[in-house]
């Protein structure tokens, strides 16, 4: 669906209105139009800094350069000795950072180091950083941090300044989010250095447009890292609920980056589901989802599967005083229940070496919403589940991660009555409803071997909404 609110302020009439009145306008958000390339940031400049005692200054510029960016750096700040002993080590050239008057290129996105604060007096070294160019951030620009996750810190002071670290980036989110720009934090764990690489690329590429606010636990996974460009071409995908809405946008997005797609949606759906399968060159699997013989029927049909997402979902909102027990089995057998049988089936046979699964879960099941107590418990069991299941599919090589949508443009959003809608899409930092390509490029990215450090993880992908945050 349409946002006409956004539409309307970009236009001449509505831009002059808006700032009359004083009515926000929400900016336009620039996404990803192309599948992975080699060199996803090619010629991107971004600005890098840390702390004075940071520790993956090394990784971090390999990371960077690797994915094509220009490096450039303020000249004087306190974490400048350790990104210069990494750019000899590395043999890297560093650019001063030219300022807004220099006429040159601006700064796409800002990467600051932050793995080794340890005060609140070292924090100040943060703030002296970005302080004087939060003001100059280009639209739709990125920020990410990193730091050492809390749990593998190895110092009260160390945990304090981690923790505090996602308090200053959901607010400095908020912040930036009005010219379309995001702020994030990847929390990287001991011995996981070298898998940075891909998740800094994903947040800051147009992939993660509708991702803010959030934070990323990175842990050290098998085997060497991989280029998400070209990584899931050849895999076998199965997605469920593929046939319209989110599912058939993730089907898309894996297609796009040369999957081979098996999409499975009820048989009411047989016809949409072909014609979405036709225009990706997929197959079709018309299955209800909680047969008893759902798993062996996929395993039937895909044979080998290194990917499977969760996606089919519904909803049937009713107060728990008015509401049926048909209602409520309904839900918790589609949305969590089916989750669980298909992998106990897969698991078994049907699931290649490696293979990766993502579930998608709902902002819903974090902040809970009244009339939606049967949803709510199996969008957030879907958490507490990839969480659980996590050990089983590292031992496996591969991982389970759960992707949480915001509001997102479908045809289930699009059925609200309009006030609620219109509240529902404004109440994050980025001021819209996301499109379901935003789910389906996160899906994306944990359905690649690239993103091995990531497991067990719940990435929301709301524009930072403020429900449940
Ligand atoms: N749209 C949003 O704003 C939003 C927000 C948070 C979470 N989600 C979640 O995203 C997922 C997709 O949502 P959507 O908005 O695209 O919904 P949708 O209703 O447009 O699509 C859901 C698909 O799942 C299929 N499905 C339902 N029951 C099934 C069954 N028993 N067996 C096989 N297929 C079945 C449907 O036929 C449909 O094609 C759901 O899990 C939903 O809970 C959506």
């Amino acid at each position: 669906m349409n946002d006409r609110y956004l539409d309307f302020t970009h236009s001449p009439f509505g831009k002059t209105l808006a700032s009359m009145l004083g009515l926000p306008t929400p900016p336009r958000l620039n996404r990803a139009d192309a599948a992975w390339a080699a060199q996803g940031l090619a010629g991107a400049h971004v600005l890098v800094g840390g702390d004075s005692a940071a520790q993956l200054s090394q990784p971090l510029l390999a990371a960077l350069t690797a994915s094509g960016t220009q490096l450039r750096i303020v000249p004087e700040h306190a974490g400048l000795p350790p990104l210069k002993a990494a750019a000899a080590t590395l043999k890297l050239a560093l650019a001063g950072n030219p300022g807004p008057a220099s006429g040159e290129a601006p700064n796409r996105a800002i990467v600051f180091d932050a793995s080794g604060l340890s005060s609140p007096a070292q924090m100040r070294e943060l703030y002296d950083f970005l302080q004087p160019l939060v003001r100059g951030l280009v639209s739709n620009g990125r920020i990410v941090l990193l730091s050492r996750a809390p749990d593998a810190a190895d110092s009260v002071g160390a945990k304090t300044m981690a923790t505090a670290l996602r308090g200053f980036m959901r607010a400095l989110a908020k912040e930036v989010g009005k010219n379309g720009s995001t702020c994030n934090l990847l929390e990287i764990a001991a011995g996981a250095d070298s898998a940075i690489e891909s998740p800094l690329h994903f947040f800051l590429s147009p992939h993660s447009a509708y991702v803010s606010g959030q934070s990323l636990r990175i842990t050290a996974a098998r085997g060497q890292p991989v280029a998400l460009a070209g990584s899931l071409a050849g895999r076998s995908a199965l997605v469920t609920g593929a046939a319209r809405g989110i599912g058939a946008a993730i089907a898309e997005v894996l297609a796009r980056e040369g999957a081979q797609i098996i999409g499975v949606d009820h048989p009411s759906q047989e016809g949409a589901l072909g014609e979405t399968m036709a225009r990706i060159g997929g197959r079709g699997l018309a299955l209800d989802v909680t047969a008893a013989d759902a798993a062996q029927r996929i395993a039937a049909e895909a044979g080998g599967l290194d990917v499977v997402v969760h996606n089919a979902g519904v909803t049937r909102d009713k107060m728990l005083r008015n509401m049926s027990a048909q209602h409520w089995d309904m839900v918790l057998n589609i949305n969590l229940a089916a989750i669980l049988d298909i992998n106990e089936g897969l698991l078994k046979r049907g699931l290649n070496e490696g293979a990766r699964v993502v579930c998608i879960s709902s902002i819903g099941g974090i902040g809970g919403n009244a009339g939606q107590t049967n949803y709510a418990s199996t969008k957030a069991g879907v958490i507490g589940y990839v969480d659980a299941m996590a050990p089983a599919f590292a031992k496996r090589g591969g991982a389970i991660n759960a992707v949480a949508p915001g509001f997102i443009e479908t045809q289930m959003t699009a059925a609200m009555p309009m006030g609620p809608r219109e509240i529902g899409r404004r109440i994050n930092s980025l001021s819209q409803g996301g499109l379901p390509q935003d789910i389906a490029e996160a899906v994306a990215f944990f359905s690649s071997p690239a993103a091995a450090g990531v497991n067990g993880q719940t990435l929301r992908v709301c524009g930072q909404n403020w429900f449940g945050a």
